[in-house]
C-alpha cells in the first residue's frame, strides 16, 4: 500500500504534452510542406529502423479519440504542438487555411470537453525551405517565427489564451546543430551557438507577436537540469549549466547571458535584440528528465566539459536515470538563482520509456516519486502551477523512432489501436481525487 499523494493547490493544472511531428502523421494533407524532421528521418541511418513520422500515431485523423482519452483521464489542459509546415508551407507568406484548420478543429474538441488548449508553436519542425536558407544560423529565421505566430495567433487567438512559444531550444541547438543526432542534422560542436540566440530572438518576437493578438499568458519551455559536479573542480559543471540552463534562461528572465558566453555570442547579437528576448512572459514552462553528471574534459577534447554517466539509480528504457528529488533541486535552484525575477513555473514535461511489455508499475512509480518531488517545491516555496505528463500517446521519439515508448496510453503502431496502461487509470484516479 503506498502512501497517497499530497495534496496540490487549489487551481493547479493536470495535462498531458505531445508535439506535433512526434503524433500527427499525414505530413502530405492540406498542403503541409516539408520539414526537417521529414528529410531528417528519410535520409538512411538517421533514425533507428529507418522510422519516420509519415503515419506516426495518425492523430491528424484520429485527434477526436484523442480528445475523448483526454477527458477520460480528466486533465484540465492539453499541451500540444501546431506544425509550422502545416501553416507556412515553405515558412513564410500567407498562411494556409486548410493546415490551420485542423488546430481549429482540434480547439474546438478541446473546449467543448473543457480542456485548456496550450499550444507550443515550434516544437523542432523547421520548414525545410527555411533550413535551406540556414536554418537557425540565420537571423531571419527568428523574424520568420514571428511572423507565424501572428498568423496562427490571428486565427486561434479568440478562443486560446494560453501560449508556449518553442520547446527545449536546447535541445534543438545541441542535438541538432552541435551534434547532428536530431534534424537537421549538423554537427557544428560550438559553432552551433548562435542557433540559441536566434531562436531566443524568435521567441522574443513570438511573444510580441501573441500579446498584441491578446494573448493572457505566454511562456517559454526550456529543457531543464540540475548539474551535479564530478571530481573536485566545480568548473566543468558550472561551464556546463551555463550552455543548458543560463544560456536559455538568463537573457529571457534578466536581459543578459552568461559572461562567456554573451563574449561568444557577441558578433550575432544586435542592440536591441536583449531587450526583445526579455519580453515579458507570464510563467516558465521546464521539462525534467534527469541531472547531468559534468567532469572535466581531456585536454585536447573540443567540448570544455564531458558528461559522465550517474550510477546508482534505476534507469528507464532510454537509459535514463530516475532521480525524482533532481527535480525539487531544479525547482528550488531555479528560485534561488532568479528569486523575483522567476515568474510561476509549469512542468510542461516529465514521464518516462518503457519498452513494450513492460509491467506499468514502472511508469505509475515515476510519475508518483516526480509528483511528490514538485509538491516537496511547492512546500519549499516555489511557485509551481501545474505538472504535464510527457506523454499521452506512445509515438514517434524522434532519432529513436518508436522503440521508446512515453504513453499513458499505448499505441499499436501497426493497427493504431489505443489502449490506455495502468498508469493511464493510476493517474486519473490522481486527478479525481
Ligand atoms: C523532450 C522532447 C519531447 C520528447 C521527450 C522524451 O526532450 O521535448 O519531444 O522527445 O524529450
Amino acid at each position: 500500500m503506498v502512501d497517497p499523494l499530497p495534496r496540490f493547490p487549489q487551481g493547479f493544472l493536470f495535462g498531458c504534452s505531445t508535439a506535433a511531428y512526434q503524433i500527427e502523421g499525414a505530413v502530405h494533407e492540406d498542403g503541409r510542406g516539408p520539414s526537417i524532421w521529414d528529410t531528417f528521418a528519410h535520409t538512411p541511418g538517421r533514425t533507428l529502423g529507418g522510422d519516420t513520422g509519415d503515419v506516426a500515431c495518425d492523430h491528424y485523423h484520429r485527434f477526436g479519440e484523442d480528445v475523448a482519452l483526454l477527458a477520460d483521464l480528466g486533465v484540465g489542459a492539453y499541451r500540444f504542438s501546431i506544425a509550422w509546415p502545416r501553416v507556412q508551407p515553405t515558412g513564410s507568406g500567407g498562411p494556409d487555411a486548410a493546415g490551420l484548420g485542423f488546430y481549429d478543429r482540434l480547439v474546438d474538441a478541446l473546449l467543448e470537453r473543457g480542456i485548456v488548449p496550450l499550444p507550443t508553436l515550434y516544437h523542432w519542425d523547421l520548414p525545410q525551405a527555411l533550413e535551406d536558407r540556414g536554418g537557425w544560423l540565420d537571423r531571419d529565421t527568428a523574424a520568420r517565427l514571428g511572423d507565424y505566430a501572428g498568423h496562427v495567433a490571428a486565427r486561434l487567438g479568440d478562443r486560446v489564451r494560453r501560449w508556449i512559444t518553442l520547446n527545449e531550444p536546447v535541445v534543438h541547438m545541441a542535438q541538432g546543430y552541435a551534434y547532428g543526432t536530431h534534424a537537421p542534422g549538423r554537427s557544428l560542436l560550438l559553432d552551433a551557438l548562435p542557433v540559441a540566440h536566434h531562436q531566443l530572438l524568435g521567441h522574443g518576437l513570438a511573444v510580441q507577436a501573441l500579446r498584441a493578438a491578446g494573448a493572457q499568458e505566454v511562456m517559454l519551455t526550456n529543457n531543464c537540469t540540475p548539474v551535479w559536479a564530478d571530481g573536485d573542480d566545480p568548473t566543468p559543471a558550472a561551464v556546463y549549466d551555463a550552455f543548458h540552463n543560463r544560456l536559455f534562461n538568463d537573457p529571457v528572465l534578466l536581459g543578459s547571458y552568461p559572461d562567456f558566453l554573451a563574449a561568444a555570442l557577441d558578433p550575432v547579437v544586435h542592440d536591441g535584440d536583449l531587450a526583445t528576448i526579455r519580453t515579458p512572459i507570464d510563467a516558465l514552462g521546464v521539462n525534467y528528465y534527469n541531472p547531468t553528471l559534468v567532469g572535466a574534459a581531456a585536454p585536447d577534447a573540443p567540448l570544455p566539459f564531458e558528461l559522465r554517466p550517474i550510477e546508482g539509480y534505476p534507469t528507464t528504457a532510454f537509459g535514463w536515470p530516475v532521480v525524482p528529488q533532481g527535480l525539487t533541486e531544479l525547482l528550488t535552484g531555479l528560485r534561488d538563482t532568479y528569486g523575483d525575477a522567476l515568474p510561476p513555473v509549469y512542468i510542461t514535461e516529465n514521464g518516462c520509456s518503457t519498452t513494450e511489455g513492460t509491467d506499468d508499475r514502472f511508469r505509475i512509480d515515476y510519475l508518483d516519486a516526480h509528483l511528490r518531488a514538485v509538491h516537496a517545491a511547492i512546500a519549499a516555496g516555489v511557485d509551481v502551477r501545474g505538472y504535464f505528463v510527457w506523454s499521452l500517446l506512445d509515438n514517434f521519439e524522434w532519432a529513436e523512432g518508436y522503440s521508446q515508448r512515453f504513453g499513458l496510453v499505448h499505441v499499436d503502431f501497426a493497427t493504431l489501436r489505443r489502449t490506455p496502461r495502468d498508469s493511464y487509470h493510476w493517474l486519473r484516479s490522481v486527478i479525481g481525487s
